[in-house]
This record gives C-alpha cells, sequence and structure tokens, in this order.
C-alpha cells in the first residue's frame, strides 16, 4: 500500500512538473501546426478570429496578423492574467476610448465585437494566444520600425 502511494505521488509529480514545463517554454506554432493544436482555445480561435487575424501573414487582409496583436498586447500586459482579463474584455467590447492598435483601427476600422463566444470560449482563447509561442515572420521587425520609429 506504501509503495502504491509512493508510485502515485512520483507519478503526480512528474505531470505537474512537465505540465509548468510545457507552460513556460510555450508552444510554438507555425501556421501549419495549429490543426494539430490540442488546446481548446486553438478551436476558439479558428473558428471565431481566423478569419480576420491571420496566424501571420503579410498580405493586406481585414485585420492585423495574430502575433502583431499578441505583440502589442503584451507590452501592455506583460502579466499573464491581465493580458487574458485585457483580451477577453477587449472582443466583447472593443473599446475606441482604449485601443492598443491605433494604426490598426484607422486602417481597417474598429475590431467588430464577437458577442456569439461564451465566457468559457472566451478565456480559452485568450489562453491560448498567451501560451502560444507564435513565430515571428521575418518581415515583421522592419514593418514595426516603420510604424512606430523603433525596433520591436
Ligand atoms: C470581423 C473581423 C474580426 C474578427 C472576427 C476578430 N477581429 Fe480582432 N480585430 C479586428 C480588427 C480590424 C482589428 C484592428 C482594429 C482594432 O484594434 O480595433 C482587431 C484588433 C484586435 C485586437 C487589438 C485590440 C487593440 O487594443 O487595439 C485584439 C486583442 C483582437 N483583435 C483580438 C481578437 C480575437 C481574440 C478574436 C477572436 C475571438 C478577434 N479579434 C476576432 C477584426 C476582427
Amino acid at each position: 500500500m506504501k509503495i502504491r502511494e509512493g508510485i502515485a505521488v512520483i507519478l503526480l509529480a512528474i505531470a505537474v512538473m512537465s505540465c509548468s514545463d510545457h507552460e513556460q517554454h510555450g508552444i510554438n506554432l507555425e501556421p501549419s501546426a495549429l490543426a494539430k493544436a490540442t488546446h481548446p482555445g486553438a478551436r476558439v480561435y479558428q473558428s471565431a478570429c481566423m478569419s480576420c487575424h491571420a496566424l501571420a501573414t503579410k498580405e493586406e487582409g481585414v485585420a492585423p496578423p495574430l502575433f502583431g496583436v499578441k505583440d502589442h498586447v503584451l507590452k501592455a500586459y506583460p502579466e499573464r492574467a491581465a493580458f487574458i482579463q485585457r483580451i477577453v474584455a477587449w472582443v466583447q467590447a472593443p473599446n475606441p476610448q482604449d485601443v492598443l492598435m491605433p494604426g490598426a483601427v484607422k486602417k481597417f476600422g474598429l475590431m467588430p465585437a464577437q458577442t456569439q463566444l461564451s465566457e468559457a470560449d472566451l478565456q480559452a482563447v485568450a489562453e491560448f494566444i498567451y501560451d502560444t509561442d507564435l513565430t515571428k515572420p521575418d518581415w515583421y521587425a522592419a514593418h514595426y520600425q516603420a510604424e512606430h520609429g523603433k525596433k520591436p
């Protein structure tokens, strides 16, 4: 009995360790890997955000790519809980008085609220964006410098 308990504790410890390890490094996401991503938020992103926010494309779309969105939100809200709260609040009701990407608003117009999403979906997609290491495309540094006059 004691031995079995010991083994259970060890297994649990391994599970917890590998989990936090995974969170620290994030999920390195290439566009081709998105289909295989198991995070529940990945599905929400695909169904509710991706039609406007591509992962990382330079093509002129209808909205900035997701990694650019993340980069801007992360600069203002580096802490995970605050980042998630900001994304959830924004997607429910984009506030023109509190915009982190004014250049994008000028170019594309204000994002329409995505009111069809449940609280759980919003939370999941915000976690997915924070926890996923979106691959930064080569062109981003030059684009950011042109837009903001400084390196990203
Ligand atoms: C119909 C198109 C559309 C959809 C769908 C959409 N967005 Fe956006 N989003 C935009 C546009 C356009 C902008 C840039 C202008 C702005 O900031 O309002 C933007 C900007 C943002 C920003 C930056 C806000 C800021 O402070 O400037 C965040 C964060 C964001 N989107 C998250 C999301 C998430 C998460 C989803 C999916 C749940 C989503 N968007 C779905 C069009 C869209």
